[in-house]
């Protein structure tokens, strides 16, 4: 399929190498369920059918209309010997998302991956639900071809139906493996309803960015339409496309290295160019101090970073005397992939707490999640989570911290920052330079990675396949910090 500007604009070609499109074959997603089952093993079942609900909907809601649950291990979805492996392995495709009935948008019940599908019509004659009118004879040409019958149903471009999978409550445990509660554990729809961005630009708007002119739907030819909005579903993972084209074999992937190759740079693009922004403000030198301010400016339509809690965005900062020796570094990135100076990756039970100044070396400014349990101790187990011990994750334009509700509210220091604001943060550096002789350059970075160094390491502490299997890809490739923004300048 091609655009008017000749760009190929396929849609199962995008869609192929997205994270959607291989949620289920997601090794770390996977490690992830283990994970879960081994810690809270009197759920094993309620946890499969749990995850299986957005990562291998296609498998798992066919296994419930008969009232049998998602599986994934040992001899579940996962097996390639199980009816439902190749349907699982198709993450979220094609039918899932074109056959949601629009009734629940919005609502609370519609949350944690509960979309509607149409299940009394028989098969063959069931809608596919698309934004343009379809005429009579291209019906009978796709529901010949395909067995679902197009239809136009403008809910599919509402955010709501994002929102059904992009909304997650997952039940909090404690450690004797009662139900204490529930966790609001990824929250993009609330946060973009709570945006100025709901007014502006839904999810399709910045995740599927419109095509250049109209497209030809049909194989039988036909009119060109408009908007056509390219299925390239890109967030920030850059990581994972990565490791699925390096361990494509035993991952059993579907898409080509030059599918990969197109939606990470994709990825970087979108990071670079339309995430966020540094400047510097406020230079100064005084008595032996100097001082700068770093300002972020978020474009993103929801927190940043947003949805799964290993995702983080730090300040790494540079200041060089008129040699160019470093006199002063916070927030440097090691190669195993954790972040100098941070406590969390030193220390499972501590974490960068958020700064309105820095002052010395080892603080760093991490914008995170710190998930804590329900005796306040950080996890990364999801269903140990009973809330965010830190949440200074950058808020969208026009985000009111204040009215926020306690769901994707800001938690911990960050929320008495007066600057930390919708679409805003601004961070003081102020650093004693000693004997160092000017001029200085302040250089700051905006970071980003999507699996933090202790959400992987927590792994170890079992031996499965599956936590073995990734954490054995994250040594030999730990997850990269990728550049969002820099910028310098010289102090006289
Ligand atoms: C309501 C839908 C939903 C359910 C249910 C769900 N997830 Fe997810 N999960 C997501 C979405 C959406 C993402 C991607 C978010 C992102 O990219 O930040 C994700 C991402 C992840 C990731 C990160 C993958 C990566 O490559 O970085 C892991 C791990 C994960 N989920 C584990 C689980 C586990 C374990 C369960 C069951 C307890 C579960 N998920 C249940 C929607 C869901
Ligand atoms: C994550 C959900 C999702 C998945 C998966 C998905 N689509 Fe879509 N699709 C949409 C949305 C949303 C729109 C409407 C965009 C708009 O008009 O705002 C759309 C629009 C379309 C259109 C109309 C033309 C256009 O792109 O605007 C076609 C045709 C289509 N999808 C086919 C497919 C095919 C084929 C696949 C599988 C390769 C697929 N879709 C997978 C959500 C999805
Ligand atoms: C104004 C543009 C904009 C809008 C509107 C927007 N997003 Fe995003 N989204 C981004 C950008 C930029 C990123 C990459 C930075 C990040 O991870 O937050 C992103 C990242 C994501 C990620 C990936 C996070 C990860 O871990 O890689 C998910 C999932 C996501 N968006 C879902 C949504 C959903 C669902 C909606 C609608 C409720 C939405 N977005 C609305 C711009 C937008
Ligand atoms: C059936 C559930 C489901 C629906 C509906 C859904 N998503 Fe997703 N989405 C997921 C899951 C699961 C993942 C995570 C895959 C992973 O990381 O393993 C994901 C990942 C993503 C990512 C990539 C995140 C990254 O890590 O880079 C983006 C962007 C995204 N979704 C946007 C959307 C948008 C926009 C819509 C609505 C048009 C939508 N999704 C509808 C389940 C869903």
């Amino acid at each position: 399929m091609k655009d008017e500007a000749a760009n190929d604009v396929s849609l199962d070609r995008q869609w192929r190498s997205s994270m959607m499109a291989n949620s289920g074959r997601d090794p770390y997603w996977q490690a992830g369920v283990r994970n879960e089952v081994l810690v809270n093993p009197a759920y094993a079942d309620f946890i499969q059918d749990k995850c299986t609900t957005c990562h291998m909907p296609m498998a798992r809601f066919t296994e419930s209309v008969y009232t049998r649950q998602g599986r994934l291990l040992d001899g579940g979805f996962a097996d390639p010997q199980d009816a439902l492996h190749t349907l699982a392995m198709d993450g979220v495709s094609c039918t899932l998302c074109h056959q949601i009935e629009g009734a629940n948008f919005g609502q609370p019940e519609s949350f944690s991956g509960h979309y509607e599908i149409d299940t009394t019509l028989p098969t063959g004659q069931r809608h596919a639900y698309g934004p343009f009118e379809v005429t009579q004879a291209n019906s009978l040409v796709m529901q010949g071809s395909s067995g679902f019958i197009p239809t136009q149903g403008l809910h599919v471009q509402e955010s709501e139906l994002c929102g059904t999978c992009h909304t997650l409550y997952t039940p909090t445990l404690n450690a004797a493996g009662e139900i204490v509660g529930e966790f609001a554990e990824q929250m993009v729809y609330p946060e973009w309803k709570h945006s100025r961005y709901s007014q502006t630009d839904s999810c399709v708007v910045c995740h599927l960015p419109a095509a250049e002119g109209g497209v030809v739907l049909s194989i039988t030819g036909g009119e060109l339409r408009q908007p056509f909005m390219q299925h390239i579903f890109v967030g920030a993972n850059f990581y994972m496309p990565d490791l699925l084209r390096r361990y494509r074999d035993e991952l059993l992937v579907s898409a080509g290295d030059d599918h990969f190759e197109a939606t990470i740079a994709l990825v970087m693009d979108q990071l670079q160019n339309s995430t966020a922004t540094l400047a510097l403000e406020n230079l100064g030198l005084a008595d032996g101090t100097l001082t700068a301010e770093v300002v972020i400016s978020s474009q993103v339509g929801h927190k940043f970073p947003t949805s799964y809690p290993s995702r983080r965005a730090w300040l790494h900062v540079t200041i060089r005397d008129a040699a160019g020796k470093v006199i002063f570094e916070s927030g440097a990135f090691n190669p195993d992939g954790s972040i100098a100076g941070n406590d969390n990756d030193a220390d499972a039970a501590r974490y960068e707490p958020h700064y309105t100044a820095i002052t010395a070396p080892d603080q760093v400014q991490i914008y995170e999640a710190i998930m804590g349990d329900v005796d306040g101790l950080p996890t990364t187990t999801l269903l140990r989570g009973a809330g965010y011990l830190k949440d200074n994750r950058l808020l969208p334009e026009g985000f009111d911290k204040t009215t926020a509700p306690p769901d994707f509210q800001v938690w911990g220091d960050a929320a008495e920052d007066d600057d930390f604001i919708g679409g805003a943060d601004r961070v003081l550096y102020a650093v004693p330079v000693g004997e160092a002789q000017g001029p200085f350059t302040i250089e700051a970075e905006l970071l980003y990675q999507s699996i933090a160094y202790r959400w992987a390491h927590n792994l170890a502490r079992h031996d499965s396949f599956e936590t073995n299997r990734f954490l054995g890809y994250y040594t030999e490739t730990p997850s990269p910090a990728g550049l969002v923004a820099a910028i310098s300048a010289t102090i006289p």
